[in-house]
């Protein structure tokens, strides 16, 4: 087996595809850093072959636990959020272990996110649409991607900040690109949801905003400079950044490991691929997170962060 992984690795990846699940569905946030980077790793590897496969349900889980399970093979790989490091705090049986199960092999992008609204909602800033949440608490419904989604952590640290007397009803999708659908329609009233995915609906009018979710404004951003951050509206130390890295199944060869990391990292420096994130509000990594250890060691300690988050937010966990 072992000269067999080793003649295979000097071949990896040859034309063969190279799967990269994404655990929601597709149009979504995640699903666009997975295609955005799929594009600049097959131009750092002559003939690759990097696919999106979307894998979706239950906030992620069922894709991230598709990839524990898979071949160590270097053909299929997790391109995954922040919901590596909460969904340990939220499920009491999960399909894998965070830690234990995947090889780490670099982080990618971090992602602010939106506060945004229906276009009917009738509030056009943060402190009418915040009292026109609390005039009708328990009457109103915030969209997610499933327990342990981004937009789900989101719309709990969200909630336990405001204090609203009853927490709104949520509505679970299989990605925030149905959800967002569902928001422009008027279905769902309230959704907080990666920029990757809100600026163009911003943009175009689709939607309101009515703020960010990072501690300081993107006041450079053209789209996004409009609006305060959660912060700056009261809500001490509200700070969250969405994360993206990127895993293998456990076990994966070494050489392959590294050859997906040295490819990640040309990637991370494409002017391409830095330009497309920046347009959405994103910031491609360039610190030492794209180093496999780094990687480990920072989603580590954000499992302990939002389990205390979590925690402290309880009453308002699904
Ligand atoms: C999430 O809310 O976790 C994701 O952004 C959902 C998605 O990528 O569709």
């Amino acid at each position: 087996a072992a000269v067999s992984a080793g003649a295979q690795a000097q071949t990896y990846p040859g034309n063969k595809p190279v799967s990269i699940v994404v655990p929601f569905t597709a149009g979504g946030p995640t699903d666009r850093v997975a295609r955005d980077l799929a594009e600049a790793m097959r131009k750092q590897i002559p003939g690759s072959n990097f696919v999106v496969e979307n894998a979706a349900g239950a906030g992620g889980t069922i894709g991230a636990t598709k990839v524990a399970k898979a071949a160590p093979d270097g053909h299929t790989v997790l391109l995954h959020h922040i919901g590596m490091a909460a969904t340990p705090a939220l499920y009491r049986k999960l399909g894998y272990k965070t830690l234990e199960d995947f090889e780490f092999l670099g982080m990618i992008n971090d992602v602010p996110m939106t506060l945004i609204g229906k276009p009917q909602l009738p509030a056009n800033t943060y402190r009418d649409f915040e009292n026109y949440i609390r005039a009708n608490a328990g009457k109103l419904n915030i969209a997610h991607a499933g327990l342990g989604s981004a937009s789900h952590i989101c719309g709990l640290l969200w909630q336990s900040n405001l204090q609203s007397k009853d927490a709104m009803t949520t509505i679970p999708f299989g990605g925030t690109a149905p959800a967002m659908t569902a928001l422009i329609g008027g279905q769902v009233d309230v959704m907080c949801d990666q920029t990757t995915n809100t600026t163009s609906q911003i943009e175009g009018g689709r939607v309101k905003a009515f703020a960010v979710t990072t501690a300081k404004p993107l006041s450079t951003h053209p789209v996004l400079k409009y609006y305060p951050s959660l912060q700056e509206m009261g809500m001490k130390n509200f700070d969250l950044t969405i994360w993206h890295g990127l895993y293998a199944p456990k076990g994966t060869p070494a050489a392959i490991t590294k050859t997906l990391n040295d490819a990640l990292k040309k990637a991370l420096k494409d002017p391409e691929f830095i330009k497309k994130n920046e347009s959405l509000g994103a910031l491609v990594v360039t610190d030492k997170r794209s180093d496999p250890a780094e990687h480990k060691k920072f989603v580590a300690a954000e499992m302990i962060k939002i389990k205390a988050a979590v925690d402290a937010a309880g009453k308002y966990a699904d």
